[in-house]
């Protein structure tokens, strides 16, 4: 086990932050990190500053050893890190009420990751993520990166192709199916694994294993009736009929291209009965959070927390952490690039599937042929990706439209041209650059 890390946290003013300090408290003394340096941009400094000082308490009150710094300054809090974790948003909040504003005015589904939402999300973000992996190049060119911020795939995928920064994207929804099975199977989770594969997002669980008994069986026939989501998603349940005739356990985030015409529907009422976004609601429970963050006797993430559809990410950050930097070996669901993992998709291509994780980084584990029902989604997903990442990276607005034309949420060449005329002039002062045609 290596001592004393250096883990940097990219957007530490995030309401999330403190569920992270959770997992690194519980995790003791797997994770043995010996400075934490919270960085953020201007504008989150005082949203950094309620964060650091709620931590420090968190912290006193466990009696954890970990000293905590935090800084507007990124390539100072780098150099030298071990590992470090992204969690930013480009442009903020409002800039993400407006990725799911705009695609409604056509009658397409708005939403932050996926659809032409994710789309404006990774034009803003892919170009800062990048940035980010240069300046680590420079400054502690061996750290870890762990990406949680959105679009994971997408970011994820730029930042392996194009630095050289060992990066490892995340998300909380693979760990949620494994809980979620081992409540309903009444066991630990750490006796469940996953066989699951697909994109981020877009992800599949074809077998479930309780220690080394193949269960799939018994827990598709417990999906029926029972389904949970992220808080962020709506509830609205896949038909038992669908599962039964997959045989998949599918995302949650699948709900917006299985059921689509539903989910915009909940999303147009929404708008109609004024409580707007999930952007605009996501404000006010920060706003509630950030009050609590505030109480001098709050030693714990309040239970609000749970409201945000990424409660208990930690869980998934702080043990793939652990097992990067010297810890345990473990198997879980997390992005990297395919390398013949998956048939059918690019070597190169990020994708999300169950990886055997140690100190040499995560190796994803083979999967075969995708069955065939969601191949063809899967790799229609994947070409609009690598096409968004062209755009993003070159400021070009033809692979942006070839984009937008493939991706499946968007119904015709005629809305995918206005959606990003819109796109493009909408986010000018987060995209940084000019865009060429
Ligand atoms: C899920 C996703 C994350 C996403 C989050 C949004 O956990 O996996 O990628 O960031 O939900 O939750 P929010 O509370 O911001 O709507």
């Amino acid at each position: 086990m290596s001592t004393g890390l250096k883990l940097v946290v990219l957007g530490a003013g995030s309401s999330y932050t403190p569920e992270l300090m959770a997992g690194l408290i519980r995790y003791q003394p797997e994770v043995p990190v010996e400075r934490l340096i919270f960085v953020d941009v201007a504008e989150g400094a005082e949203r950094m500053r309620i964060v650091r000082d709620f931590a420090q308490r968190m912290l006193s009150a466990s009696g954890t050893q970990i000293t905590i710094e935090s800084t507007l300054d990124r390539r100072q809090a780098l150099k030298g890190a071990d590992v470090v974790f992204s969690q930013i948003r480009v442009g903020g909040m409002k800039a993400r009420a407006r990725d799911e504003r705009i695609p409604m005015k056509y009658g397409v589904l708005g939403q932050e990751t996926v659809g032409p939402g994710g789309f404006a999300n990774a034009l803003r973000t892919i170009p800062v993520a990048l940035s980010i992996a240069h300046d680590m190049e420079d400054l502690c060119p061996n750290a870890w990166c762990l990406n949680f911020t959105n679009p994971s795939g997408m970011v994820t995928e730029a930042m392996l192709r194009y630095s050289a920064i060992h990066t490892v994207g995340l998300c909380n929804v693979p760990i949620n199916i494994q809980n979620a099975v081992a409540r309903a199977v009444s066991k630990e989770p750490e006796r469940i694994r996953l066989d699951m594969y697909g994109l981020n997002h877009l992800s599949f669980v074809r077998r479930v294993w309780l220690d080394e008994a193949d269960i799939t069986e018994l827990v598709l026939s417990y999906m029926a009736g029972r389904q949970t989501t992220v808080a962020n998603i709506a509830d609205l349940p896949f038909s038992n009929r669908l599962i039964d005739a997959i045989r998949l356990i599918p995302n949650d985030y699948l709900r917006y291209y299985w059921l689509t015409r539903d989910m915009v529907r909940r999303q147009r009422e929404d708008l109609e009965a004024g409580r707007g976004t999930r952007a605009i609601r996501v404000m006010a429970v920060e706003a509630e959070l950030f009050r609590k963050y505030q109480d001098l006797t709050l030693t714990e993430p309040p239970p609000e927390l749970a409201k945000r559809g990424g409660a208990h990410y930690s869980d998934v950050a702080v043990a793939v952490m652990a097992s990067l930097t010297g810890g345990r070996e473990r198997e879980m669901v997390v992005n990297v690039l395919n390398r013949g993992a998956i048939d059918g998709l690019p070597e190169d291509a990020s994708v999300e599937v169950t990886c055997r994780i140690d100190n040499k980084g995560a190796h994803p584990q083979p999967m075969g042929a995708m069955d065939l029902v969601v191949r063809g989604l899967v790799q229609h997903v994947k070409a609009y990706e690598q096409l968004t990442i062209q755009a993003a990276l070159h400021g070009d607005k033809d692979a942006a439209l070839a984009a937008l034309v493939a991706n499946p949420l968007v119904p015709s060449a005629d809305v995918a041209a206005d959606l990003l005329d819109e796109i493009v002039a909408e986010n000018q002062p987060d995209l940084g650059r000019d865009w060429v045609r």
